[in-house]
Parts: structure tokens; C-alpha cells; sequence
């Protein structure tokens, strides 16, 4: 845990020292071999005592579903959660896990929906990610059918879709969809690229952030998830009040 430690040092008095002020994490790739996430229950187990270590008391992990890559589906993630599970207890690791799905907004989508086979967390949320180069043509009227089918959507990274950010009142136009945006806490240090922290911090500005997410897809990741607790705009998160993920 020496990551941990330099981190801790840095902060000061007043400050979050972690993310129990969260208590959930709503974005991961957790349960082994199913997705780009972790590959082994090894690195899993490494992922959630990192997450536990910082703070978190509640896992709600999200493996992708993707019609072209990743075809998890309900049976899929749930028995890999219950292996989870039982490796998390055996542990004695202080944290509950449950597992929803980060889905891909494509075609596949559409179907999975329309078959009523969403997985779903917290009140009927839904975890989905766009395209980062184009969003889809029909999103409008997809937000609107999932908004009267009772659905929360989550969107995902909203940091990664440069296509909103020239204005951001697209983004709180979308939002009157019952729609709630999630940045990944990491964005904010820069290390994904100078335009995800830009994007990151612009929509903290506008206070349109209603969630953060690890999106934590290895242990080597959990160091930066620990440095972001350094920048302001994070902290000044933490601070608000307005975060729904302890909710969830
Ligand atoms: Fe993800």
C-alpha cells in the first residue's frame, strides 16, 4: 500500500482523505475473463482490496456488453459474480459486490431492451457508453423510450464524447431525459489526455455530474485513482453533497 501512503501525506486537513463519502462504485471491470477487465480472479481480488482500501464499501461492477466484442449476457455475469462473491468472503473483504453491465448503445442494445433483459442497478439505472467519435442518430428517441420503460440511463465517460463539448447544453439538454452523467474520477489527473481532463473539468464546472466511476479495468490503474483524490475539482465533488452514488 505504499501508493497509498504518499497519497495521504499530500492531503490536507479537511480535505477527503478517500471515497468513503461515495461508499459505491458504480463503473468496473471486475469479474474475471469476460471482458477487456481483469483476467484472473487474482487480479480481481488486487482491483477490490485496492477499492476497499480506498474507501469504497460497495462495488456495483459493469462488464461491457457489446454485440461485436464482448456477448455477455445476465447468465454470464452472474455466475461469474457469485464466484466473486464467494472469493470476496473468503477474504474477508469489507465490501458487498453486485454486478450490472456497461452496455454498448448499438443495435444489440435495442434488442437486449426491447427483450426486457436490461441489467439494472440501484432504482432501474442503466450504465450504457456512446461512440466516441459520432453519437447515435436515433439517441434522442432510444432516451425517451427508456424513460417511459421506468429506466434511469447512466451515461457512461460522458468526459470521452468531444462531439458535446465545443457547448455543453447539449449534454443538459440530454438530461431532461432522466439521464444522469458519470465521469471517470481518473479523467480528472490528466492521464488518460489533456482534452479528457479539460472535458472532465468543464463539466464539473457546469455541475452537470451526477456520478464518478473508477472504471477501474486493472490494479495498475488504482494508483491514479488514489492521485486524483489531489485535484480540486474532485475534491470540490466529494465536498458537494450532490453525488448520487451513495445512493446506489
Ligand atoms: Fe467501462
Amino acid at each position: 500500500m505504499g501508493w497509498l501512503g504518499t497519497v495521504f501525506s499530500k492531503q490536507q486537513a479537511g480535505e477527503n482523505q478517500d471515497y468513503a463519502v461515495l461508499s459505491a462504485d458504480i463503473h468496473s471491470h471486475l469479474i474475471p475473463g469476460i471482458d477487456d477487465g481483469a483476467a484472473t480472479l487474482e487480479d480481481s481480488l488486487e482491483m477490490i482490496r485496492g477499492l476497499a482500501g480506498l474507501g469504497f464499501k460497495k462495488i456495483i461492477t459493469t462488464p461491457h456488453i457489446m454485440s461485436d466484442y464482448f456477448r455477455n449476457n445476465p447468465e454470464i455475469i452472474r455466475e461469474g459474480l457469485e464466484k466473486l462473491r464467494q472469493a470476496v468472503a473468503e477474504e474477508a473483504i469489507p465490501l458487498s459486490l453486485e454486478a450490472a453491465a456497461e452496455y454498448m448503445f448499438d443495435d444489440g442494445f435495442e434488442r437486449i431492451f426491447r427483450q426486457g433483459e436490461l441489467l439494472t442497478f440501484g432504482k432501474k439505472c442503466i450504465l450504457v457508453e456512446l461512440s466516441t467519435y459520432t453519437p447515435p442518430p436515433n439517441l434522442r428517441a432510444l432516451l425517451f423510450e427508456l424513460e417511459v420503460a421506468g429506466y434511469t440511463t447512466v451515461l457512461a465517460h460522458v468526459e470521452r464524447y468531444g462531439y458535446w463539448f465545443d457547448d455543453v447544453s447539449h449534454i443538459e439538454e440530454l438530461k431532461h431525459h432522466k439521464l444522469l452523467v458519470q465521469v471517470n474520477t481518473i479523467s480528472f489527473t490528466g492521464n488518460y489526455s489533456p482534452r479528457l481532463k479539460r472535458n472532465a473539468i468543464k463539466l464539473a464546472e457546469a455541475g452537470l455530474i451526477d456520478l464518478l466511476g473508477s472504471d477501474l479495468h486493472s490494479a495498475d490503474s488504482l494508483p491514479l485513482l488514489a492521485a486524483a483524490l489531489q485535484e480540486p475539482q474532485v475534491q470540490m465533488l466529494l465536498s458537494s453533497g450532490k453525488l448520487l452514488n451513495n445512493q446506489l
